[in-house]
């Protein structure tokens, strides 16, 4: 297994390029199981989640080529419609094929995902949701059975809990239903919002676009046309890398970023006391006299993103005074508190409350990635500590973030990817 070596204190300068969202292309990928043409995606991030996810739609009987950043899917020779617990358990997003087969074929079997670090991550929304638009949904070992031989109706659903994949199962299901799907308390992140305009680009027309409230006039099995989609940069790295110029109060500008999808993550960083300097896709922040301590509360989009929690909790060590971070979303994701804890961090925890000391002077240490995003963190400590830091199960990093040992080196990082 493959490890990060990483030597810290080490200011950073320059520029590093945005990948595509990994959680834009994701649903859009799933999406190809509606279109009756091959469809072109492009600006597609280089990571495992991704090739998992072409992997399950070419056991599904689609076909892809893939060129540059660019994949080319024929979803029009689908042949099988189970997804298989082997792939689906080693990414959950995979639910994200439920809606598509079942609403274009009629039945479906998709693995239970399980759970996960940071969390059970139920799916009964979705399943509900289904449910109301008409299909019959059996658990059977392991593995949701869904069925609607008629094709799914439109229905009236309401998220008794905003749900990204949730709603994003329900805009495809309901592309292809039988009459209008009129979605209440919808997430509305800018990979829901790609999704439906792709959609909506598609043949189908969706009502409220970026909002709460979705209407999705289903087109009764029509398959879809598209043209070359094009996915969004990914919000999360750009965020990760923001909290790298902060944590160690360096000045890098970041390429080929959307600022609007940033704003709660760039106002977090202006309460701390940084600056930035925005133009066309590019965004530079710029280093502080005094790093200020804050207060956060993770909340869907627009609001703080939990998926940059741990980012700032690492970046929140370094700030003048104590720093409030309250976990809303999942109930397991300070995973990476206790590897912080071995960097020399005074972190308290009560429940989903976690309490940062400031002005902490870390050491590096050999710790262990959990999740995704904890991984990030951990190493964002570990470019301020004094000495050697090695990430070890950076497996995880893979799944979602772009050769980041190479960008961060390229900002003059001194990180190498090792063997164990
Ligand atoms: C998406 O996960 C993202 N993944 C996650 O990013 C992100 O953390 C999360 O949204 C929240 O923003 C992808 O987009 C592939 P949810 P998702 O359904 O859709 C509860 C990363 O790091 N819930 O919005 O699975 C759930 O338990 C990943 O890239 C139910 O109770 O999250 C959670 O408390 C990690 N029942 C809350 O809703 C359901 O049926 C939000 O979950 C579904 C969700």
């Amino acid at each position: 297994m493959d490890y990060l070596e990483i030597e810290g204190q080490q200011k950073l300068s320059g520029s590093v390029e945005i990948s595509g969202a990994k959680n834009a292309a994701l649903p859009l990928l799933a999406c190809t199981i509606l279109f009756k043409n091959r469809v072109e995606i492009c600006n597609l991030p280089e990571v495992n989640d991704i090739s998992t996810l072409l992997q399950l739609l070419k056991n599904l009987g689609a076909s892809y080529t893939f060129e540059d950043d660019c994949a080319t899917i024929d979803s029009s020779t689908i042949n099988n419609t189970v997804a298989k617990y082997d792939i689906v358990r080693k990414m959950r997003a995979s639910i994200l094929t439920l809606g598509p087969l079942l609403t274009r074929f009629g039945h479906c079997e998709v693995s239970l995902p399980g759970g996960c670090a940071i969390g059970q991550r139920p799916i009964d929304l979705h399943l509900k949701a289904l449910e109301m638009m008409g299909a019959n949904i059996e658990i059977k070992q392991g593995y949701v059975l869904a069925t609607a031989k008629d094709g799914l109706k439109g229905a009236t659903i309401i998220f008794d809990k905003i749900t990204v994949t949730g709603t994003e199962n329900i805009v495809m299901a309901a592309a292809l239903a039988h009459g209008k799907t009129h979605i209440i308390n919808a997430a509305k992140e800018p990979e829901v919002v790609q999704l439906c305009e792709v959609i909506n680009s598609s043949g189908v027309t969706i009502e409220g676009i970026g909002t709460d409230e979705l209407i999705i006039h289903g087109n009764g099995g029509e398959l879809l046309e598209s043209q070359t989609i094009t996915v969004i940069p990914d919000r999360i790295e750009a965020a990760t890398y923001l909290c790298a110029g902060a944590i160690t109060n360096s000045e890098i500008t970041l390429h080929k970023v959307e600022h609007s999808h940033l704003l709660s993550v760039i106002l977090k960083l202006q309460e701390m006391g940084f600056s930035f300097e925005m133009n066309n896709n590019s965004l530079t922040i710029k280093p502080t006299p005094k790093v200020l301590a804050f207060n956060a509360i993770t909340t869907e989009y627009p609001g703080f993103p939990t998926d940059v929690q741990a980012q700032f909790m690492a970046l929140a060590t370094q700030a003048k005074g104590s720093t409030i971070i309250e976990e809303r979303l999942f109930e397991n994701r300070f995973m990476h508190v206790s590897e912080l804890q071995r960097m020399g961090t005074k972190i308290r925890l009560n429940q989903n409350t976690a309490t940062i000391e400031g002005e902490q002077s870390l050491h590096g240490a050999d710790v262990m990635a959990t999740d995704l995003r904890a991984s990030s963190a951990l190493i964002l400590a570990a470019l301020v500590a004094e000495g050697t830091t090695r990430v070890h199960r950076i497996y995880h990093l893979d799944r979602g973030y772009v050769a980041l040992e190479k960008k961060l080196s390229k900002l003059g990082a001194k990180i190498k990817r090792l063997k164990e």
